[in-house]
């Protein structure tokens, strides 16, 4: 018997490896797919041995999340509730696909992850597993009342890693929870639940890793250029780059400058909100690059119509839909109507903001000559017509207007 484990040597998910192993007498085959998380992931394959895994998996899929994933979710404009550039949400179905893989591969009967039964991640987890691989069981240990009566604190796991010989962190863990990947960081729990608590104060900078405040960033604004063809981002200031490596350094510029930090209350698909704080630096930057670039260079009918679907795609991907037919038929629109979003963006950066600060395209549909207020030398557009144009659009306001005069005569 074969279980792959979604495992990421935290406290958690090694507790449940050894649990696993006890309860289901099985081999459990540790899965850790590296996503950009960065230190996390230093001795985790010795950990995960010394914790009983029979073998263990750190794949680098920090190439494939960035092009297959981050990008096209880019393309469509897609924000969560306004605020949420979906950092997390993204990630778990390249996770749960990789391990539906490994789980083929090794002939595992199950997967198992770590996420609570109270999140949006078992969700995406498993709805992923059910599009891939739906022979699959799942085995969530948080949502097993035997599990849950086990381990009700935290001191109940710390004492049965100690029992079990696992390495536990000698650092007090840190009072809230973090989920990081090359797109973001977002804080969850412990002082964060209070929504009055004010996580921007300086106060509580120690909290944030990949950006400083807009209070402690340069005094100095930063220009920077951003290329893109069909929609993606190929170049950073004439740097060519592939997608993750623009990531990166988009990260590097948002984060030396204080760009994107959010702190939200969002609604969780179980159906209760959740108070995040999020970091989102070059996820920020390639968002508003993105747009500056389509306001130049998409038509307006095309936009009008991917704006009116971001809402369904976003939410499609905040609920684990990944893989459902749904969003790849959306994807199909987004990526066509991306096809001449080309061109250099130019952006100023400056103490948390992304400011415009000029853009170009070869395949421009901003015509200066037809939008001038001075004589128009093309001929295109002539203002008479706009008398016609505007006594037609007016015809049926002029008579429900009229109607509704005869209603307040009644
Ligand atoms: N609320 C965010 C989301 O649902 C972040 C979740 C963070 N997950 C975690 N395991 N810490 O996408
Ligand atoms: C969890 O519950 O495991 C983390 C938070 C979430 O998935 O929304």
């Amino acid at each position: 018997n074969k279980i792959v484990l979604a495992y990421s040597g935290g406290l958690d998910t090694s507790v449940i490896l050894k649990w696993l192993k006890e309860t289901y007498d099985a081999e459990i085959i540790a899965f850790t797919a590296d996503i950009g998380q960065k230190e996390e992931l230093d001795g985790l394959e010795e950990k995960a041995l010394s914790t009983g895994a029979s073998k263990v998996y750190i794949d680098d899929l920090r190439e494939e999340f960035a092009r297959d994933f981050i990008y096209p979710m880019f393309q469509s404009g897609a924000l969560y509730e306004g605020q949420y550039l979906l950092g997390t949400s993204i990630a778990r179905p390249l996770i749960a696909k990789r391990m539906v893989d490994i789980a083929r591969a090794e002939g595992a009967i199950a997967i198992a992850h770590g996420a609570t039964g109270k999140g949006n991640d078992q969700v995406r987890f498993e709805l992923t597993a059910a599009a891939l691989a739906p022979e699959l069981e799942v085995i969530a240990p948080w949502r097993l009342e035997a599990f849950r009566e086990e381990f009700p604190g935290r001191a109940e796991m710390i004492a049965y890693a100690e029992k079990h010989g696992i390495p536990v962190q000698a650092s007090a863990s840190k009072p809230y929870s973090m989920d990081r990947n090359l797109l973001h960081i977002s804080f969850e729990s412990g002082m964060l639940e209070d929504p009055w608590f004010d996580a921007s104060h300086t106060d509580n900078e120690e909290m944030y890793v990949l950006s400083v405040s807009p209070e402690r960033a340069p005094d100095e604004a930063e220009y920077i250029e951003l290329e893109f063809s069909a929609g993606d981002c190929v170049a950073v200031n004439g740097v060519e780059m592939d997608p993750l490596g623009v990531m990166e350094k988009l990260n590097e510029l948002g984060g030396k400058h204080g760009v994107g930090r959010v702190d939200m209350v969002e609604n969780r698909f179980v159906g209760m909100k959740s108070r995040g704080v999020y970091e989102t630096p070059g996820g920020t930057i390639l968002f508003a690059a993105h747009r500056r670039m389509e306001s130049l260079t998409m038509d307006r009918e095309v936009m009008s119509l991917r704006d009116s679907l971001i809402t369904r795609y976003s939410t499609l991907v905040y609920n684990g839909f990944w893989f459902a037919p749904e969003r790849l038929a959306l994807q199909a629109l987004v990526t066509e109507s991306q096809k001449n979003v080309t061109g250099t963006v130019r952006i100023k950066l400056y103490k948390g903001n992304v400011i415009a600060a000029g853009v170009k395209s070869p395949v421009s549909l901003y015509n200066p000559e037809i939008a001038t207020m001075e004589a128009d030398a093309t001929q295109a557009y002539n203002q008479s017509d706009a008398a016609g144009f505007i006594r037609l659009n007016a015809l049926r306001l002029k008579v429900s207007s009229g109607v509704e005069q005869n209603d307040k005569g009644k």
